[in-house]
């Protein structure tokens, strides 16, 4: 087709995105902004100024009281050396060198593990590697290390550092130290902040560390956290450690770990520090008596939050609603995390008011959000989607995620859900790539030539979602495409996890105009890439989402877990487990999918509820794997088909219930029991994907039974 209605807000936008991004940016990384304080409050307030006064027909400020979580600042946390004496003979610092230009800044909060218990722990140290499940494995299995009454030390990077929490408590620690190791956060021939991109040795990564498994606030599990809501006790909250959590960077961290002694450690349990890391527990003969003793005295603190809610009424479909949502709230300044990304909706905000004063409308809402607390476990973001969960369900298309919009400087990275991916491709060509030495590509181009990856289709690659952002609840609890876009590291050659500076008070205006985008390019790209999802799902008359490509993402994810499982051909025979019925789920989907989109290519456009009709279908298809009983243990996780790894939040699992049931299977107490579970799951994905391939049949014709005598 030729360039007709269907590309005109995106061709408007390009002209439109055209505003001082630097002065924007710079505005929300002046001072610290973290949940709950008062400079938070102070920029959601200015964003709903000039979101009215970019024209949004309304913008409201929405609170919830929420747990939070914050140090002591007449107490401050510290890990300490304790010598036979009972002194303290080393400590670590109680905050990270403040970067030039930031001298007269107050509230910079140190460095901490948000939602830590309190406590004073004290005892030898165990090295865990990065503390995943395989490295706990290892320690207890083949090094027959106990790690009970014992102080855990492991690396950041790999997985969500709550899970190295969660597997530090179950293994009977008393306490964990994480450490950034310079070579999960220093690039190679980069210079530390301010002179690069580096983490300095004196920088530690904040973060919170609970396990909440999408329950949002810990207090109010699957309600929202209003005025009158019940409250549990601390002690019955979701997801907090029970134990004390500290963060250090590597210059502490050598500290502790120069000495110690026990086992020389396998070699990719080295990280790059001139220390043995051997494993311990506790030091070498010479500091034999000296002991490690974590002070904490971080608080929980039911706090207020404020999401700042914007939305654009739609012209013919006033009642679908089309999502941009993104958090506001830093641990410091934001430089990266979350600004970069709050810049690309303030804009997108900014194009759409133009549009409007232009006489432009959309088909469907849209509505802007400003999350708040995303940091303290995607708290603003999963409260509102509590408080509007029944509208949601029934009304929302899709939601598109924009926190940070930069994590590398190298090309583009998308993850979203299948029926998405179509779309990104799409939308993809017609954005002009932001490098230098670019001219006259799209971004779909140098995206392919810089992550060239053959897939099904030829394309750059997409990956599933996993969480560690505010799309979780809209994905994963209530089945709501979604999906995320954001500008990344080269994989291949970066070996460094998320970005150096990470959570630190490096984040920095600074950061992102000598070293990410100084031509703020990148972020203009991924502005388009957001705005453009948003524009299209908003205005298109037919929803441009991709029930095909939702049909060959199951069938690789049918056929990866059926690998898994044959990796244990006895028992499969023994037990008699098959994955036949999950096979001819996906063959029914594949079939229902192309039938779809078949009739779509007849469909009389002219007819508003044939339109609607299949519009509808489109709409609820994410819907269709909801699950509502949850996945085992997670009440929050219910799409049958994709989850936050059980083993790393960060990471998605496609059939999650299946291959939680599979995992470690050969070292399972009851066996048969255990592939019972398998058989379970298996038949619950089987039943999820064939009835939600019904879901795309036509409807009248969908009922077999037409005589329904027997049923008096
Ligand atoms: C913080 O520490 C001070 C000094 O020890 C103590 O008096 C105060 O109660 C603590 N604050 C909280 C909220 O625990
Ligand atoms: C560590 O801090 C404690 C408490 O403030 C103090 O008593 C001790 O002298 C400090 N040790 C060192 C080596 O600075
Ligand atoms: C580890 O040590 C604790 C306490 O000494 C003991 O109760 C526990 O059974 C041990 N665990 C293993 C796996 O040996
Ligand atoms: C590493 O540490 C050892 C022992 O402290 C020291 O002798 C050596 O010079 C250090 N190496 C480097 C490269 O710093
Ligand atoms: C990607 O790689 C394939 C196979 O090596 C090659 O044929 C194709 O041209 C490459 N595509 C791009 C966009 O570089
Ligand atoms: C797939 O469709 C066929 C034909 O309608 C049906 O017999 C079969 O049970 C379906 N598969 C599943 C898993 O429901
Ligand atoms: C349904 O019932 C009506 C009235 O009893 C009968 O005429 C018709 O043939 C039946 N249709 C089918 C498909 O059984
Ligand atoms: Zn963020």
């Amino acid at each position: 087709a030729a360039v007709d209605a269907y590309f005109l807000p995106i061709l408007l936008l390009q002209p439109l995105v055209t505003n001082c991004w630097h002065c924007l940016h710079r505005k929300f990384t002046r001072l610290p902004h973290l949940a709950g304080t008062q400079q938070n409050l102070v920029y959601a307030e200015q964003i709903k100024e000039e979101w009215l006064k970019f024209g949004l027909d309304s913008v409201e400020m929405v609170p919830y009281d929420v747990l939070l979580s914050y140090p002591n600042k007449s107490q401050p946390n510290y890990i300490s050396i304790v010598d036979q004496l009972g002194n303290e003979v080393f400590n670590t610092s109680l905050a990270e060198p403040v970067p030039e230009g930031y001298e007269d800044v107050t509230d910079i909060v140190p460095p901490y593990s948000a939602f830590s218990a309190k406590g004073q722990p004290e005892g030898d140290l165990v090295y865990v590697n990065y503390g995943r499940t395989e490295d706990f494995f290892q320690l207890q299995r083949q090094m027959g290390i106990n790690v009970t009454g014992k102080i855990v030390i492991v690396r950041y990077g790999k997985i969500f550092r709550g899970n190295k929490v969660k597997n530090a408590m179950l293994a009977g620690a008393k306490g964990i130290i994480m450490f950034s190791d310079p070579e999960d956060y220093c690039a190679a021939g980069v210079q530390p902040y301010p002179d690069g991109w580096n983490l300095p040795g004196g920088g530690a990564q904040r973060g919170n560390v609970l396990n909440l498994n999408g329950a949002g606030d810990p207090l109010t599990p699957g309600y929202p956290a209003k005025e009158y809501a019940y409250r549990h006790s601390l002690e019955d909250g979701v997801g907090l450690p029970k134990i004390p959590v500290h963060p250090i960077g590597y210059h502490d961290a050598i500290h502790l770990l120069k000495n110690m002694g026990g086992q020389i450690p396998p070699n990719n349990w080295k990280g790059a520090l001139n220390v043995s890391y051997r494993i311990g527990p506790g030091f070498t003969d010479d500091f034999k008596t000296h002991k490690v003793r974590m002070n904490i005295q971080t608080n929980n603190q039911v706090t207020r939050i404020y999401n700042v809610i914007g939305r654009i009424r739609g012209a013919q479909e006033p009642d679908r609603y089309v999502i941009l949502g993104g958090h506001r709230d830093a641990w410091v300044f934001g430089g990266i995390d979350p600004i970069s990304g709050a810049a690309v909706v303030h804009e997108t905000v900014r194009s759409a008011g133009r549009l409007l004063s232009r006489g432009w409308r959309p088909r469907r809402t849209i509505v802007f959000a400003s999350w708040d607390a995303e940091e303290f476990g995607l708290l603003g973001s999963t409260e509102w989607a509590e408080d509007n969960a029944k509208l949601l369900q029934e009304r929302a298309v899709a939601y598109i995620n924009a926190d940070s919009a930069i994590e590398g400087m190298y090309t583009l990275r998308v993850d979203c859900t299948p029926s998405l991916h179509t779309l990104v491709y799409d939308i993809t060509k017609q954005v002009t790539s932001p490098e230098e030495r670019e001219e006259g590509l799209s971004l779909y181009e140098s995206w392919h030539k810089r992550d060239n990856w053959t897939n099904d289709r030829d394309a750059p690659r997409i990956s599933k979602l996993g969480s560690g952002s505010d799309f979780e609840a809209y994905f994963i609890r209530l089945g709501i495409a979604a999906g995320r876009a954001r500008y990344t590291k080269n994989k291949k050659t970066e070996r460094y996890s998320s970005y150096p500076v990470y959570h630190s008070v490096y984040e920095t205006f600074e950061i992102v105009e000598n070293f990410y985008d100084p031509s703020f390019r990148k972020l203009q790209a991924v502005a388009r890439v957001r705005g453009g999802l948003i524009f299209q799902l908003a205005d298109s008359q037919l929803l441009p989402l991709d029930a095909n490509q939702y049909a060959v993402s199951l069938s690789k994810y049918a056929q990866s877990i059926a690998q898994l499982a044959q990796m244990h051909p006895e028992e499969m025979k023994m037990y008699e487990v098959t994955f036949d019925s999950l096979f001819s789920a996906v063959e029914n989907f594949t079939v229902a999918a192309r039938d779809f989109h078949d009739r779509l290519e007849t469909l009389d456009r002219t007819d508003p509820l044939q339109v609607r009709i299949v519009n509808d279908q489109l709409m609820y298809l994410e819907r269709a794997f909801i699950d509502p009983l949850g996945l085992p243990g997670r009440p929050f996780y219910r799409h049958v088909i994709f989850a936050p790894s059980s083993h790393n939040k960060y990471a998605g699992e496609s059939f999650p219930g299946i291959y939680d049931s599979l995992f470690d299977i050969e070292n399972s107490a009851n066996p048969e029991k255990a592939w019972e579970e398998v058989k379970r799951q298996i038949s619950i994905a089987a039943f999820t994907v064939h009835a939600a391939a019904m879901t795309l049949t036509p409807p009248s014709v969908s009922s077999t039974k037409t005589n329904d005598s027997t049923n008096v």
